[in-house]
């Protein structure tokens, strides 16, 4: 039987089908040969359907085998009341085939595709390698539909308020955004490179200045740095940028637009999610007072407490000498600790250790106390539980330290003990604006401001005035969106004046003669009359990781890098030919280790 193109898709056929005659294209799913009885679900992107056979008919069954391309017509019937599969969207009908015939056979394969159970056991490595193979997985196609919804909802919200979508190039000059540049050697000069974009910040900036007013794009960036789970060299950005706007416009639009996308998308998935409310507002200092991070994990409270004023009139000495070194003494409530054993509390301290914490006090909130407490009299214990918030079978956790060095440990306690307690509801998207980052913070290796989030966003207008005599002090009109303790967004109120980003730029380090190799052509362009603007920019993979509930950014991408910036399917990066280094005018100055 030569290739019959479907009446239907696999997951179309229905009761009201039944007595038609139909042709359905697809893979083959999952074989049931019970002798004389012979079941098949044929699958497509749009579902499953049972085939039944007459085996008599078609000897040739007994070679098909998973993932064989086929072809079947037959006539659609009922199935009998006890076969029924409500699981399956079609389970109602199978098809009895009267037609059949493969159009491509398959190899055996690396890993069972159709086997969601088995599949659990086959390394990531190898599933990026068969990465074809692996996206045939019903799971791993609803995560390309919702990514591909997002960003269909997203064009949607921004055509609607007169944004224009702008491709910027792909081959440029170095955009600052932090990481390492992936360079391109050119050709015609060698010596010379491009640089991908780490961002599109300078274009979108351009942009501005070209008077487009309101810009987005579905923007690749690149950046050659070291991966985490949340992390890939190339990934995916909707960059956006706004003229005539002030902060609160472009937070305005940004949350729209989120709470559009998302809602839009857990109604049409039916996700497993609550629908995302009004954002809560924290500022940089308060968040990281608060919670001791700039990316708050807002699914649980358990906010940190300040003991430092007790600690400095206490008999401890661990608190008292940080106290009166300026240092600080806070702490964290772990709900119901108090039962934790002597080997758990040890694991929480080597956990914090390995955040750079010198050690963890603690005492439980029981009969008797113990721990630290022993340094405290009655009344002072009443007051430590007062701040804390603690009840009763709590363990109250404490790290003293310099201000800078206890927020990362504190932070870190304080999401693990939301993972040991349980305490996020997975069914939460809690976002968050984190505002008024500080402009510059201090990079202590290399002895030099460096900006904290990159060099063309303004400082706030009340504190320009700090530039030369206390950098530490001023803010930023600069903003980020948090959802779950993850940095989903970054984006600023740019400095319009050719002036003030001089003056931004000294502060960086960036001498005038490097000024004008970098950024001549930007600081040239807010000379010619460049409107006062500002944008954002979102991770579009990582926005599809909160909405599938994925910890592991590579699961929402069709086509991810393994470890290294690998690409184990296309075997990339590869050698080029001995004519190709000519032409670059390359050498190596070392021979690769073979
Ligand atoms: P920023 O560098 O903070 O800002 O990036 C913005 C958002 O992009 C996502 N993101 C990443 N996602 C995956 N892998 C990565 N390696 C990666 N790096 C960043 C995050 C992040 O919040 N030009 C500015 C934006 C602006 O000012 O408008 C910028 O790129 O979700």
């Amino acid at each position: 039987m030569p290739f019959r193109k479907r009446t239907h898709s696999c997951g179309r056929l229905r009761s009201e089908h039944v007595g038609e005659t139909v042709t359905l294209n697809g893979w083959c799913h999952r074989i049931r040969d019970l002798g004389g009885l012979f079941f098949l679900d044929i699958r497509d992107r749009f579902g499953l359907t049972q085939l039944f056979f007459d085996v008599e008919k078609f000897p040739e069954l007994r070679n098909l085998r998973n993932e064989f391309v086929i072809t079947a017509t037959g006539l659609v019937r009922e199935r009998t009341p006890e076969t029924v599969n409500p699981q399956v969207a079609t389970g109602e009908i199978e098809v009895v085939v009267d037609e059949f015939a493969v159009l491509n056979p398959a190899a055996v394969l690396p890993f069972p595709v159709s086997d969601e159970d088995q599949m659990r056991g086959v390394s990531e490595e190898l599933r990026i390698k068969y990465r074809y193979l692996d996206l045939r997985r019903p799971s791993m196609q609803a995560k390309l539909m919702i990514r591909a919804e997002c960003v269909r909802l997203i064009r949607e919200y921004l055509d609607q308020r007169e944004f224009v979508e702008i491709e910027t190039p792909i081959f440029t000059k170095s955009t600052p955004e932090g990481a390492r540049d992936y360079l391109v050697p050119y050709r015609l000069e060698p010596g010379l490179f491009y640089a991908l974009p780490q961002s599109p910040q300078q274009y979108k900036q351009l942009l501005m200045v070209a008077g487009m007013e309101c810009y987005y794009q579905i923007a690749r960036c690149f950046r050659d740095e070291a991966q985490r789970a949340d992390r890939q060299p190339e990934f995916t950005q909707l960059d956006l940028e706004m003229s005539f706007v002030h902060q609160e416009d472009v937070l305005e639009l940004a949350e729209g637009l989120t709470r559009f996308v998302c809602n839009s998308v857990i109604e049409k998935f039916d996700l497993d999610l609550e629908p995302v409310a009004p954002f809560t507002r924290v500022t940089f200092d308060e968040s990281m007072v608060r919670f001791g991070t700039d990316k708050p994990d807002l699914r649980f409270g358990l906010e940190l407490f300040d003991i430092t004023d007790i600690g400095a009139r206490s008999d401890f000495a661990v608190f008292r000498s940080v106290a009166e070194a300026g240092g600080v003494v806070r702490g964290v409530r772990y709900p119901g600790g108090a039962e934790l054993s002597r080997k758990q509390v040890g694991e929480l301290e080597e956990f914090v250790k390995g955040f750079g914490a010198k050690g963890l006090a603690q005492f439980p909130i029981k009969e008797g106390f113990g721990g630290i407490a022993k340094f405290f009299d009655e009344g002072t214990i009443q007051e430590i539980v007062g701040r804390a918030g603690a009840e009763e079978s709590d363990l109250l956790l404490f790290v003293a330290d310099t201000e800078a060095k206890a927020h990362d440990p504190l932070a870190r306690l304080r999401n693990e003990i939301g993972n040991r307690a349980d305490l996020r509801d997975p069914r939460k998207l809690a976002f968050c604006w984190v505002l008024d980052f500080p402009l510059v913070m201090w990079d202590a290796d290399e002895s030099r401001w460096e900006a904290s989030h990159h060099p063309f966003t303004s400082p706030k207008a009340d504190d320009i005035q700090y530039l030369q005599s206390d950098p530490s002090r001023i803010r930023a009109d600069c903003y980020d969106i948090v959802c779950n303790g993850t940095e989903w967004a970054s984006g600023s109120i740019r400095i319009h004046r050719p002036d003030v980003q001089a003056k931004v730029f000294s502060l960086l380090g960036v001498d005038e003669a490097t000024q004008k190799e970098r950024f001549g052509h930007i600081l040239e362009a807010f000379r010619m009359g460049a409107p006062p603007h500002g944008g954002i920019a979102p991770g579009i993979d990582r926005l599809v990781m909160l909405l599938t509930g994925d910890e592991n950014i590579r699961e929402v991408m069709a086509f991810p890098k393994i470890a290294g910036g690998y690409d184990p399917m296309m075997d990339a990066p590869g050698e080029i030919d001995s004519k190709q280094w000519e032409e670059m005018g390359l050498l190596l100055r070392e021979k690769p280790k073979p």
